[in-house]
């Protein structure tokens, strides 16, 4: 046994890393999880943590209460519920898209039941998914960022919390490895236990700049009970605790054994083992192997003829091919059919991967987007661009219905974007109730990433003879509506702490006086909106939120189409005035709406994107 002041010396000696260490914890929203990313923050300078967890609530608390620990520490929540493997990806790419590296992956993901097998869309056992596939397939996409922490000589490793002493004393069935046939509690266990083994052994010596450590926590209080008995619970609970007390670790003391286990230099890589004199026993009993089996006590297990054997056999190559192969299935070759709790095989990627794969920047992958005045034009075009990157759509608009357009793009956007666009009814004026239904979005959701706000109105009328009515609905309309947007959009992003983009669409209108086109009221609207851009960025740049404009030059939509048969003679000189000598269409926007609403732009706020082909330049 790892006496805990040794625990507790080797843990305060992390002070000395590189600050900025970068640790995910998948499953840090609960239990051994949380405790073990509580020590990291109170015994390293500056990390920055990322917590997976399906638990918006639970996160957002640990969020505040891990930056009262280290105000330094920099704490980023992911909310996926990640027994799918297409969620795990999108995770992954969030973090590709933030991190050069990443020096602990550190999983708990999984829970507790009595019940059989429950297959996920993806044809998984969930509970084997949670366990195994889902951990396997986060080491999968985030090696290349261990790999890099390797390669600076910084800490490297992967810990998987679950109990390596099942996969120890039995072997898996290697016809059965996902258990498709012989599902059982206990052989959900073995296979979950001795395929983890395996893989890490196997990964240690391919990967050898990083470690990787399999642990076993004894009994923790934690939530991983939490659906196990329902109504017997009552029951259960104190029956259970009378068996267990004995074995119990308290929750501190869990954190503090786990962040030895992810961080101690005994468990060193395989590639620095001859460096490191006080290397601990690998899985396969070589000294500093890279792959370490650990008791809740930290000291190493002790290896076993069955497990040998099955290494002997090749065990760990047959695993791996397998685990590539459902990898293969799922992630590159399944298209999810939808709700019904089957899944059909496609040629297609996923959405997220085949979209924005070569610029994971440009991915909006599981994020979610409000736009406003998305019934038809250039809003409902835009919504378009965005679902093609990956993002789930609220259209918002006044039309009772939206155009039969639309239905089309939301048939696509479930049948083969994997994503969803969804419609609902209101007058941006009605400030209200559209408070209400972005707030309903964003409960919905977990999260609330963007807003184009697209909605607005036009009227043509002599500066003479505009009433203030007229013009005060204008601006109602035009500003005040985008302003209350904005504002009920910023309130949902303050509130999950992950910050997030506003895109406002003013007009090149907000910074001329256009040529034969009569006017006032509706460019000094659109100037407005630039303006409102500017300060509004201004005052939301510390809660990470960002918010330019867009300021498109004339654009052919159907009320353009109106305005030609009127004024035949605007038709031939529109295209005049700029410098292409053509005007838009409406799909020219929708690069700039990704790119606003991504991280393609992250370092942009607070300006004007004037797109009018050179218009406003002459
Ligand atoms: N506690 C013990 O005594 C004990 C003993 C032996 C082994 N273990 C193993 O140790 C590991 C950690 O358990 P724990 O005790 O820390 O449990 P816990 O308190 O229930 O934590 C489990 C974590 O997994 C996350 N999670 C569960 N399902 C998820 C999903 N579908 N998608 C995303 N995240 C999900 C939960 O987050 P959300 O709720 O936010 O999704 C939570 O953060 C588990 O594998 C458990 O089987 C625990």
């Amino acid at each position: 046994m790892v006496a805990i002041n040794n625990v507790r010396t080797s843990n305060a000696a992390l002070k000395s890393f590189p600050a900025n260490l970068v640790a995910v914890f998948v499953g840090g929203t609960s239990g051994i999880g949380l405790y073990t990313a509580r020590e990291l923050v109170r015994n390293t300078t500056s990390p920055h943590i990322y917590l997976i967890g399906r638990n918006q609530t639970e996160a957002s608390k640990i969020i505040q209460e891990l930056k009262t620990i280290n105000s330094a520490s920099e704490v980023s929540f992911i909310q996926k519920d990640v027994s799918l493997l297409k969620n795990v990806d999108e995770a992954c790419q969030e973090i590709k898209i933030k991190e050069k590296q990443v020096n602990l992956l550190f999983m708990t993901c999984g829970y507790f039941v009595l019940t059989g097998r429950d297959e996920t869309l993806e044809g998984l056992d969930k509970k084997l998914a949670l366990h195994y596939y889902t951990r396997m397939r986060f080491i999968n996409q985030l090696q290349p960022l261990l790999d890099k922490a390797a390669t600076s000589n910084t800490l490297s490793r992967v810990v998987a919390v679950l109990d390596p002493q099942p996969g120890l004393g039995s072997a898996p069935n290697l016809a059965d490895l996902d258990l498709k046939k012989g599902f059982s509690l206990k052989s959900c266990m073995t296979h979950a236990s001795s395929m983890t083994n395996l893989m890490f052994y196997h990964l240690a010596s391919k990967n050898t700049g990083t470690s990787y450590v399999h642990a076993f926590p004894s009994v923790v209080e934690t939530g991983v009970g939490r659906d196990a008995f329902g109504k017997w619970e009552p029951l259960a609970k104190p029956f259970l605790w009378i068996i267990t007390k004995a074995m119990e670790v308290k929750p501190v003391e869990s954190g503090e054994r786990h962040l030895f286990a992810a961080t101690s230099p005994t468990f060193t890589p395989k590639a620095s083992s001859a460096s490191v004199e006080e290397a601990a026993i690998g899985s396969n009993g070589v000294k500093g192997s890279g792959s370490y089996l650990l008791n809740w006590n930290n000291d190493v297990l002790a290896d076993k003829a069955a497990a040998k054997k099955m290494r002997d056999e090749g065990g760990e190559k047959k695993v791996s091919d397998h685990t590539e192969e459902v990898f293969r299935k799922v992630c590159e070759e399944t298209t999810l059919c939808g709700h019904d709790g089957k899944h059909c095989i496609s040629t297609a990627k996923t959405n997220m991967s085949s979209s924005t794969q070569g610029l994971p920047e440009f991915s909006l992958a599981g994020k979610v987007v409000i736009v406003s005045g998305a019934a038809r034009g250039l809003g409902l075009t835009q919504a378009e661009a965005l679902l093609e990157a990956g993002a789930k759509v609220y259209a918002l608009d006044r039309l009772p219905e939206p155009s039969p357009d639309f239905h089309t793009i939301a048939e696509r956007a479930k049948s083969s974007l994997n994503t969803s666009l969804t419609y609902r009814q209101i007058d941006v004026r009605d400030v209200e109730n559209l408070n209400k239904i972005v707030q309903e979005i964003a409960d919905a959701e977990g999260r609330l990433d963007g807003l184009i706000a697209a909605a607005g109105i036009q009227q043509e009328t002599t500066a003479l003879d505009y009433t203030a009515e007229d013009a005060n609905r204008m601006f109602e309309v035009n500003i005040t509506g985008v302003f209350m947007s904005a504002q009920a959009v910023a309130k949902q992003m303050i509130r999950f702490g992950n910050g997030g983009s506003i895109v406002m669409i003013a007009s090149m209108s907000g910074s001329i006086a256009n040529r034969g086109l009569i006017c006032s009221a509706y460019n000094a609207s659109k100037a407005g909106v630039i303006q409102l851009g500017r300060n509004l960025a201004s005052e939301w740049g510390q809660h990470n939120i960002r918010v330019n404009t867009i300021s498109p030059g004339y654009i052919v939509t159907a009320m353009v189409e109106e305005l030609f048969q009127k004024f035949p003679e605007r038709r031939a000189d529109w295209p005049t005035q700029n410098m292409l000598g053509r005007l838009s269409k409406p799909t020219e926007y929708r690069g700039a709406a990704v790119f606003l609403i991504s991280d393609a732009s992250s370092f942009m706020t607070g300006a004007d994107l004037k797109m009018d082909a050179g218009h406003s330049a002459w």
